[in-house]
């Protein structure tokens, strides 16, 4: 029998010691060490290397992997065109946004277009698995579902099924009846998933796997989880707004921060495959404290309308409140507004939001959001018409460039923008007719051009 001993495990981040800590040295989380027994015998087999000889890199053929298509291309883009045979996936997100919706949906396509596909759900039981299905309509009889969290039963289930896909909704209520600690625990999550990945690896069956988050939007357990698997995706959007947004976080198979756009509905998820449109289906022109942005997500141009209300107030701490743009960059730009132009916002609560539930990264919106927010302190609407901007605005009130800025102008030009602000040193790449295209180098230049 192995031989097992008690350590204490951080369990978010999977840090291991031997005596209780209230702070885990390693990710400084309090009270997060769990004591759990340790496995002598944990399984240490990893992915499988099916060459083991150093080659040229010339004699290597490119790897075009062999993927699977899951009828949906928002899915698909993600994933870099499709599900990679023999991959890991991690699908994580808050409850209720609709992984199960999406993974069901998804499976069902692809029983459809390839064969079995076995469904293993530890959250519900096969009934409820079924009347999911027939509100959505996905019914393929290729669609296998089973409601079982134990990890040898499941090995069981799959070696019988013999699936061409299998997703395991969720990672967290699986557990091994070998092992002493409770399902979710970072030994049952760790442990859970390296079979996993070797009966995937070794089977060459791909796999996705749910994960919980916290409420902090952290991996629920361990991050070493991340680690381990293929590809990382992440499932957002609030709760009570239709869209939601997959976005890649990892991915050994294709390019990282696409984003895939989702609209929910009776049916399920729909796909929206121009988001520009849609984010921008209600947004207004030329409206106080209203700016329309652009910014790449992954390989796409999106823009969307970016909102800053600037109110007084006498609290001592007046209000940052950013929905879609990090609260960092938003100090930022205020500081650089006070410091350069000097507006004042000491005695004024701010609010900015980003209408669509987008969440923003990078710097492509920073002019955009400054403008925006001096529209709303001036109480006073941006004079170009249909304009989109797009800029970075340094410490030093400067405009610098962003990549890609002449995709984004096309993207304004398609979708019949009249004006855009872009960086001067993106000017040279832009050739559009249909679009007037205004190049700035500083934010008091932009200012000029606006108000
Ligand atoms: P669900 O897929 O169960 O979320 P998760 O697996 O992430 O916890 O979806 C939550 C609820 O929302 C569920 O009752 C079904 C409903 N729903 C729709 O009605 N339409 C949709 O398009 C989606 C995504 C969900
Ligand atoms: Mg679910």
């Amino acid at each position: 029998m192995a031989k097992s001993k008690s350590v204490f495990v951080c369990q978010e981040c999977g840090y291991e010691s031997l005596k209780w800590l209230g702070k885990c040295p390693n990710c400084n989380t309090w009270n997060s060490m769990v004591e759990e027994v340790k496995e002598e015998k944990i399984s240490t087999k990893q992915s499988v290397i099916l060459n083991n000889e150093p080659r040229s890199i010339v004699s290597i053929k490119s790897g075009e992997y062999e993927r699977l298509d899951t009828g949906i291309s928002e899915l698909n883009r993600v994933l870099g065109g499709g599900i990679v045979k023999g991959s890991l996936t991690l699908i994580s997100g808050a409850p209720g946004i609709g992984k199960s919706t999406l993974l069901l949906q998804a499976a069902n396509n692809i029983a459809g277009r390839y064969g079995k596909v076995l469904y293993v759900s530890g959250e519900e039981s096969e009934e409820q698995i079924k009347m999911r299905g027939d509100r959505l309509n996905v019914l393929s009889k290729d669609l296998y579902v089973i409601s079982e969290t134990n990890m040898d039963k499941i090995k069981e289930h799959i070696t019988n099924t013999n699936p061409v896909f299998v997703i395991i909704d969720s990672i967290q209520t699986l557990f091994k009846q070998s092992m002493t600690s409770a399902p979710g625990s970072v030994s049952q999550v760790r442990q859970n998933s390296n079979d996993i990945m070797s009966i995937g690896k070794t089977q060459n069956i791909p796999f996705f796997i749910v994960a919980h988050i916290t409420k902090q939007g952290e991996l629920a357990g361990p991050r070493v989880l991340e680690h381990m698997v293929d590809t990382v995706l992440s499932f957002e959007g609030e709760r009570t707004q239709e869209f939601r947004i997959l976005r890649t976080i990892k991915n050994r198979f294709g390019n990282t921060s696409e984003i895939g756009v989702f609209e929910m509905s009776q049916e399920g998820l729909k796909q929206i495959l121009n988001p520009s449109a849609v984010f921008l289906e209600e947004a207004g022109f030329q409206k106080e404290g209203s700016i329309v942005i652009g910014v790449i997500e992954g390989t796409r141009p999106i823009l969307v309308e970016i909102q800053a209300l600037v109110t007084e107030t006498k609290a001592v701490m007046p209000r940052r409140t950013a929905v879609g743009v990090d609260n960092l960059r938003l100090n930022l730009i205020l500081a650089v507004l006070e410091k350069k132009l000097r507006v004042y916002f000491y005695n004024c609560d701010v609010y900015v939001n980003v209408v669509g539930g987008l969440n923003i990264e990078g710097t492509f919106g920073d002019l955009g959001l400054a403008l925006a927010l001096l529209s709303s302190v001036k109480s006073k609407a941006i004079s170009l018409e249909r304009l989109i901007v797009v800029g970075e605005i340094g410490l030093t009130g400067e405009v610098r460039p962003v990549t890609f800025c002449d995709r984004l102008v096309n993207e304004a030009e398609k979708m019949g923008f009249k004006n855009a602000i872009i960086p001067y040193r993106n000017k040279d790449r832009i050739k559009n007719k249909n679009i007037d295209v205004i190049s700035v180098s500083s934010l008091v230049e932009a200012i000029n051009k606006v108000f």
